[in-house]
């Protein structure tokens, strides 16, 4: 295999050099490109452009693979806990016993949030869409933590930084759901589980008995898991652009939230099941909205299909769709529109249209249906892929800068008006 790439252009040859990762993907290293040739490339949507290199996730796409740092996500899925695996992602290796107990404890210590996070709060209508709450309220954790917008802080409080955030996510997200719904939010109890906790916050009100049953402990350990990272995506390049400038943690994850909200990202999970319900509202006819997702002349998407690099089935969905009925059935639910998604599955995977595009439910498409067996309300699916994906946010952000990687700042082609003189008013 060659060690570098050649490119000819106006007949002159140029050497790039060839960059192998660990699972033998190859780049062309195009850094001294304009240097070399004045020329740059053009690539939209970053669909064949790699903007780092990373040992966090690893994901491949043909085979339907995803793992983080090597451990594949059937396995954590299986047998880690969502903080076991925000460790793994964040400090690149399982934790021991002490390591485990000592992280927990530290975000533990973590969950209360500033009095005057609670007032920004309730300045925000109880209409908010709680994305944009959430991102406003991790940014203005700078104002309280001032000391985090220093880019040159000891490695000690970078991570109570990080822990901090951990831990307050949950009590800012039960906060900005009690305060749209208009009931109070239980006091954070570092003595139970982290998903038990949140669901606690979420649900208990002024209950101090409300019990979380293991069933949805369970379930809400394994959706975070599936949501932790996913390398490159829209959110965290977000993330890792932001970070490059030198911004805060806090304002780079805000920035995070805000990419993830788009429906095209994580605001598909939300966008799934009000499709389904719409579905289900209009008689549950499948067929005829598989047809509204192939018309070109009809907006409308088969939300939760589809993915930029998985080309085969999205391994987070066969997780999810797998443990759906065993949470419903556990959980004693029935719903309709677990049986209409399967339905439009089926239905997409044998249409044309579908397969010759490679079409696959990704992990929006069955996360929606559980989120919502667990009592959790649709505008705050999206809020729960992003406590998910938090400690990936965290794990991109840090390897970003322990890379000392340079700020980010692609070129671009002009195709605007070449230089003309100004005409004044009158004369236009
Ligand atoms: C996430 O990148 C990540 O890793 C993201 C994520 C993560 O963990 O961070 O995995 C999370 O964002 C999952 C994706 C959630 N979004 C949705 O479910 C929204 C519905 N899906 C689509 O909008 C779309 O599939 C995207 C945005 C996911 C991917 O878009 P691409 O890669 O830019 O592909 P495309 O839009 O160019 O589509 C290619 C073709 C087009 O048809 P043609 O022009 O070739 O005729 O497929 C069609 C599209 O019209 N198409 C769909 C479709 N998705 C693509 N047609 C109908 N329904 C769909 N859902």
């Amino acid at each position: 295999m060659s060690d570098s790439a050649e490119l000819i252009i106006e007949g002159k040859s140029y050497k790039l050099p060839v960059v192998v990762g660990t699972e033998n993907e190859r780049a062309i290293d195009i850094s001294s490109l304009r240097a070399q040739t004045s020329y740059i490339t053009l690539d939209s949507g970053y669909k064949n452009t790699g903007a780092t290199k990373s040992a966090i996730t690893f994901l491949d796409g043909e085979e339907g693979i995803l793992r983080y740092r090597g451990y594949p996500i059937e396995q954590l899925a299986e047998k880690s806990s969502f903080i076991e695996v925000a460790y793994l992602l964040i400090y690149g290796k399982l934790p021991t016993t002490n390591e485990l107990a000592d992280f927990d404890k530290q975000i533990k210590e973590q969950l209360s949030i500033p009095e005057g996070v609670q007032k920004i709060l309730s300045g925000f209508p109880t209409t908010a869409h709680p994305m944009g709450v959430l991102s406003a309220l991790i940014s203005s954790l700078t104002a309280f933590y001032p000391e985090s917008l220093n880019p040159n802080q000891p490695k000690d409080e970078v991570n109570n930084n990080i822990v901090r955030l951990i831990g307050q996510i949950t009590t800012i997200a039960a906060a900005i759901h009690n305060h749209s719904s208009g009931s109070v939010s239980s006091a954070p109890n570092s003595n139970i589980d982290y998903c038990a906790n949140f669901m606690s916050m979420m649900f208990g009100g002024n209950n101090s008995e409300y019990e979380v049953s293991p069933v949805v402990v369970d379930a809400l350990n394994k959706l975070l898991i599936l949501h932790a990272d996913h390398e490159q995506n829209c959110s965290t390049s977000t993330v890792r652009l932001v970070g490059s400038s030198n911004a805060s943690l806090y304002t780079s994850i805000s920035g995070g939230v805000n990419a993830l909200w788009g429906p095209l990202h994580g605001g598909a999970n939300q966008e799934v099941i009000e499709m389904l319900e719409a579905i289900k509202a209009d008689g549950g006819n499948s067929k005829k909205w598989i047809e509204k997702a192939k018309d070109k002349n009809d907006p409308f998407r088969l939300m939760g299909f589809g993915h930029r690099v998985y080309k085969n089935f999205d391994p987070r969905a066969k997780i999810i769709k797998a443990a759906c009925d065993n949470i419903l059935s556990n959980l004693g639910i029935k719903d309709q529109a677990l049986d209409i998604a399967k339905e439009l599955e089926e239905a997409a995977l044998t249409d044309p249209y579908f397969v010759d595009r490679k079409l696959y439910p990704n992990v929006d498409f069955y996360s929606g249906i559980i989120y919502k067996a667990l009592g959790i309300p649709n505008e705050m699916f999206t809020v729960m892929f992003a406590i998910g994906r938090l400690p990936g946010w965290i794990a991109q952000w840090k390897e970003l800068h322990e890379q000392k990687e340079p700020i980010g700042r692609p070129r671009q082609i002009y195709t605007g008006e070449n230089e003309r003189d100004y005409v004044a008013i009158d004369a236009r």
